[in-house]
């Protein structure tokens, strides 16, 4: 089969299983820029949403720009990867102050949170430009059907897939190339359970032919995920809670948590659920305990071993409801502070 060949078992593909996507064919560079960034790490139903939500409070990039960096995370919330929302909008300002949104690759490329496949993605849907935008998708799909064994997470890999597809990716349609790999991606070559019965590919697919579709594509293994043992007080008085803004320097950077105290396996033994949370490099074990400090005068111990309220008012502020309102919080809080 001929690259020519590959488009138009694609495209035929496409045009009965074409996804309407609000942002799809919009023309708008703002709106599938903001689209693409949200999905990123995002399933569509949820993403969809957000993007609603984000296109309704910022229509165009200057509102986006123009809002705080607060303000952001807060709508962001509960997304994860709050990074994505601080590129945003860094990068929202980066378009403001240069003049347009650009519309060049290169250029493109050099957006905040804007790696290789997000700017191909960005310059084809946008711009009409021919770059092939490869991600998960996309290397499942030729990895399969040609059976590539190159770990797509090696340089290697990234290089020989991103040739392939640039090959396979018709110059004049590469947008509509895209979105179809996308949408072929996610209800036909499916990561589990591929639907090998009907697909136009099944016979040229060199996998399949090899009774070995679940065994690509192949990854070079993982970097080994870190435990942590986090247990969180939440420390009332009246309405208001013990809450601090994190550091930079660590996960959740800059977001709102309560009384937060980090220990071994064995801490999370005493008392209450523990809650699994999986981030990209890390595993939070975390529980929340729950103390009502009303009756207790700032200079008396609180339980668990925790130090007087005087002492934890040096990295923590009683936060009224409404303040805590305006919080980002890390998507684990919801989870802890629910079912109680
Ligand atoms: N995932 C990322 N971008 C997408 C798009 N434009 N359509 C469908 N899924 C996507």
């Amino acid at each position: 089969m001929d690259n020519k060949a590959f488009s138009a078992a694609l495209f035929k593909w496409a045009h009965r299983h074409w996804r309407e996507l609000p942002w799809r064919g919009c023309g708008d560079p703002y709106a599938i820029w903001l689209s693409e960034i949200i999905l990123q790490q995002t399933r569509i139903s949820q993403g969809t949403k957000y993007w609603l939500r984000f296109m309704h409070a910022y229509p165009t990039v200057a509102d986006l720009a123009a809002a705080s960096e607060d303000e952001v995370l807060k709508l962001w919330q509960g997304l994860g990867y709050y990074s994505r929302a601080r590129n945003l909008h860094a990068a929202a300002r980066q378009i403001v102050e240069r003049g347009a949104f650009p519309d060049t690759y290169q250029e493109i490329r050099r957006l905040k949170g804007v790696g290789d496949y997000t700017a191909a993605a960005i310059a084809s849907m946008a711009f009409g430009l021919p770059h092939a935008a490869v991600d998960g998708n996309v290397y499942r799909i030729l990895a399969r059907i040609f059976a590539i064994s190159t770990p797509i997470d090696s340089t290697q890999g990234k290089h020989e897939f991103q040739q392939l597809a640039d090959a396979l990716c018709p110059t004049d349609e590469a947008g509509y190339w895209n979105q179809a790999m996308m949408d072929f991606g996610a209800l036909q070559c499916k990561p589990k359970g591929p639907a090998c019965g009907s697909c136009p590919f099944a016979d040229m697919c060199e996998a399949r032919r090899l009774g070995q579709t679940a065994s690509f594509p192949v990854k070079e293994g993982r970097v080994k995920q870190r435990d942590r043992y986090f247990t969180y007080y939440y420390i009332t008085r009246a309405h208001e809670v013990l809450f601090h803004r994190r550091g930079t320097d660590d996960i959740w950077r800059s977001l709102w948590e309560p009384v937060l105290v980090e220990g071994d396996a064995a801490s999370l033994d005493d008392a209450g659920r523990v809650v699994k949370h999986v981030l990209t490099h890390q595993t939070i074990y975390a529980q929340l305990i729950r103390i009502d400090a009303t009756r207790l005068t700032d200079h008396e111990p609180l339980p668990y071993g925790l130090p007087p309220i005087e002492q934890l008012l040096k990295e923590y502020r009683w936060a009224t409801p409404d303040e805590r309102e305006g919080y980002a919080m890390p998507r684990l809080m919801d989870k802890l502070l629910a079912d109680r």
